[in-house]
């Protein structure tokens, strides 16, 4: 870590414990109990329930927390960001996209249940998240509009980032890499931090800053993604190690090479840390997040 910041790792499990007791219980009553649909209740929550690093959720209670709000009642919001997420993971692992067999340490949701009742999973998964928000009635209704706008926003952006991942620009370069990971992953990350500055009424200061630093994380997080591809291991992982080269896809490390796709997520940590050290508020929790993005196995 930077010497200006400092970093809580610890509340990288105490939130996550929120997460975690949110998803099983908001999630699943809002999934439901018909009996007729019981099996599809179970393909709703299996990818769910693989478990995952939460990082969105957790980025998103750490940005209330720094700014003096209430973590409690941004529980709907983080479990509403990680079913946007999950779902967004089912449908690129679907044949048409990555053709990926292995999510979350388990056979992905088509390989489980088959193509057509994952599609319905990642469509259902998209709806609950937009309901949890809209019906968190401890929250006033402006802010669940503010929060649930973000949300749509930041889904809108990663659908148009997957796009470009599936049908790259030409000659794809730095730039053009970080355009499409900036959408396709960073605009969850973000939302992370956007919906948490939603839900405090952030002023002006925060919310620049804030958005400064979710934007170098999203993008960062991408970069360590592309690499861990090409260096870890399918067990370490949880799902395919070097599927982009399979895939033929445009990544950090396919374009530039593993050496340049390593100075970059070096450089986007530096970027980071500089500008965790000019948040206004308490970050500790923040900073530790950020700090797992970049030194990460998985
Ligand atoms: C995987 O995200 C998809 C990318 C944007 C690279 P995560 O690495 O956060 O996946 P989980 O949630 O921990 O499974
Ligand atoms: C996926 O990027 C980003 C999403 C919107 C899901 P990747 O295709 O690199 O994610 P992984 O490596 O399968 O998790
Ligand atoms: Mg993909
Ligand atoms: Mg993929
Ligand atoms: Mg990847």
């Amino acid at each position: 870590m930077g010497n200006s910041t400092s970093s809580d790792p610890a509340a990288i499990a105490r939130l996550g414990a929120l997460v975690e007791t949110a998803l099983q219980t908001d999630v699943g009553r809002a999934i439901g109990t018909d009996a007729d649909l019981a099996p599809f209740a179970a393909a709703l929550r299996y990818p769910i329930a693989a478990g995952g690093k939460r990082l969105r959720p957790i980025l998103l209670l750490a940005t209330v927390e720094a700014l003096g709000g209430d973590v409690e009642a941004a529980l709907p919001s983080a479990c509403a960001l990680e079913l946007i997420h999950t779902f967004s993971l089912v449908h690129d692992d679907l044949p048409a996209l990555d053709d990926d067999s292995l999510r979350r340490g388990l056979p992905t949701t088509h390989i489980e249940f088959g193509e057509d009742v994952a599609i319905l999973v990642g469509d259902g998964l998209f709806a609950l998240a937009f309901r949890l928000i809209a019906e968190a009635a401890e929250t006033p209704a402006e802010a669940r509009l503010a929060v649930m706008s973000e949300l749509a926003y930041a889904t809108d952006g990663m659908v148009r980032g997957q796009y470009l991942d599936l049908r790259p620009v030409a000659n794809p370069d730095e730039a053009s890499l970080r355009r499409m990971c900036g959408l396709k992953t960073g605009c969850l990350i973000e939302a992370g931090v956007r919906m948490g500055l939603a839900l405090v009424s952030a002023d002006t200061q925060a919310t620049t800053s804030y958005t400064a630093l979710a934007a170098e994380l999203g993008v960062g997080f991408q970069i360590v993604d592309d690499v861990l591809d090409a260096t870890s291991t399918t067990d370490t992982l949880g799902k395919t190690a070097g599927a982009d080269v399979a895939n033929e896809r445009n990544t950090f490390v396919t374009v530039l090479g593993l050496d340049e796709a390593q100075a970059a997520a070096e450089r986007s940590w530096q970027t980071t840390e500089r500008l965790l050290a000019a948040l206004p508020g308490h970050p500790a929790a923040l900073a530790a997040i950020a700090e797992l993005v970049y030194h990460r196995d998985r």
